[in-house]
């Protein structure tokens, strides 16, 4: 019955909905539709009954990763949700877990405008926002103490901002962040940390092993209470990629998320219509652009690991086959940002719903059994 009730709301969504969101610019509906989602949740009972309509589950489709029990494999991915308004609805649409943020240790109004487009026919967006945040201390006061339904984690990153000069001042920022949320008794079930964000003011970086290697040093060395995850870069080269993955093996951590957004626009998925309209544009590419390459990098990074560095798959996820074919190449859990813009907030049901399906006609009885069967 849900199958079919999901796939409805899919329906309407992506033929009706969608056409009156898409009359307005994307960056006043998105502060529109997440702060609406931020007064749903406080509505009592408002998610229990989105739950009891929405939200799918099936025994094939639990997962455990870093001893967190994901009870649906497919997770909001950083930036749609980087106030932490969300985190108290999403699992009324059938969202499994969160990665809030990214969130910076100082606030920043954002990079000059335009800094997100749509790009209808590539299914993309294109963003320039570079970590517009309020800071953490707002946000962590915005989400409270109260216990989470799913496991929501936040992603931290770097303040963006002309005073921090160095690579030394960069990370001491981090920290700072990091000792922030451990302080604030807010219960986030994994941290984040985003060395991939592609927009920022000044050339620091830690795309350099070395630079990664001081990062990590000071994060790890707080002694974090949860588990750590890191957002790779999809913009490298696959050695520079697999240089990154040996420092972040030297560490606790405890998983990868591949990746972050597309830099390069020459991309086939990238509509040459749409290029000559936002071509001009700062920012780089979400959405089915970032499908092959981070395809290939889960595979890369899986097999250099030999399964061994769980891997969170996300770039182009819209489909059950998107999420399966994931799955196959090493991924454990999955995240998106895109497809809810472009398909709904029902999508990880719908995924749900259908992924079951796939994963018994190649007879594997659960995620766990699939991940990798394709990258050995
Ligand atoms: C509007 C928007 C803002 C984003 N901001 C962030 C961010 O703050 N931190 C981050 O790690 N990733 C950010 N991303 C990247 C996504 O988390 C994701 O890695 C990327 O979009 C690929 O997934 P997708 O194809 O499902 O969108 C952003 C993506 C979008 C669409």
């Amino acid at each position: 019955m849900k199958y079919y009730v999901v796939h409805m709301l899919g329906w309407i969504y992506r033929h009706i909905a969608v056409h009156f969101f898409f009359l307005f610019d994307s960056e006043p509906i998105h502060e529109f539709i997440t702060e609406g989602g931020y007064y749903l949740g406080k509505i009592p009972g408002m998610r229990a009954l989105l739950r009891a309509m929405i939200r799918v589950t099936h025994p094939a489709l639990r997962t455990e990763l870093a001893g967190i029990v994901f009870d649906i494999p497919i997770g909001l991915s950083a930036g749609f949700d980087y106030e932490g308004r969300l985190p108290r609805i999403l699992s009324g649409f059938g969202f499994g877990f969160e990665s809030m943020g990214t969130v910076t240790n100082g606030a920043y109004q954002g990079n000059p405008y335009p800094r997100i487009k749509r790009l209808v026919k590539s299914r993309s967006m294109l963003i320039n926002k570079g970590f517009k945040s309020s800071g953490v201390d707002s946000v962590l006061r915005r989400v409270g103490t109260k216990s989470f339904d799913i496991p929501i984690g936040i992603s931290l990153g770097k303040t963006n901002t002309v005073a921090i000069d160095t690579h030394e001042q960069a990370v001491a920022d981090v920290v700072e962040a990091f000792k922030k949320v451990e302080a604030s008794g807010v219960p986030f079930a994994y941290f984040e940390l985003n060395i991939s964000c592609p927009n920022l003011i000044k050339d620091i970086s830690f795309y350099e092993p070395s630079r990664l290697r001081q990062l990590l040093s000071a994060v790890c060395g707080l002694r974090l209470s949860r588990p750590l995850f890191i957002k790779m870069p999809i913009v490298l080269s696959n050695d520079e990629t697999l240089a990154l993955v040996d420092v972040v093996r030297e560490f606790p951590v405890a998983a990868v998320i591949i990746g972050n957004l597309l830099k390069d626009r020459t991309d086939p998925a990238l509509d040459r219509k749409e290029m000559e309209e936002f071509g001009k544009y700062k920012g780089n590419w979400s959405g089915v652009p970032c499908r092959r390459r981070s395809d290939e990098l889960i595979r890369l990074v899986y097999q250099r690991t030999e399964g061994t560095l769980p891997i969170i798959g996300v770039g182009g996820v819209f489909t059950a086959e998107d999420a399966y074919r994931k799955i196959r190449l090493g991924a454990s859990l999955l995240e998106m940002a895109t497809a809810p813009i472009f398909e709904g907030p029902q999508v990880p049901a719908e995924i749900c719903a259908d992924l079951p399906a796939l994963l018994e006609r190649d007879g594997f009885s659960s995620i766990k059994e699939a991940v990798g069967v394709d990258a050995r």
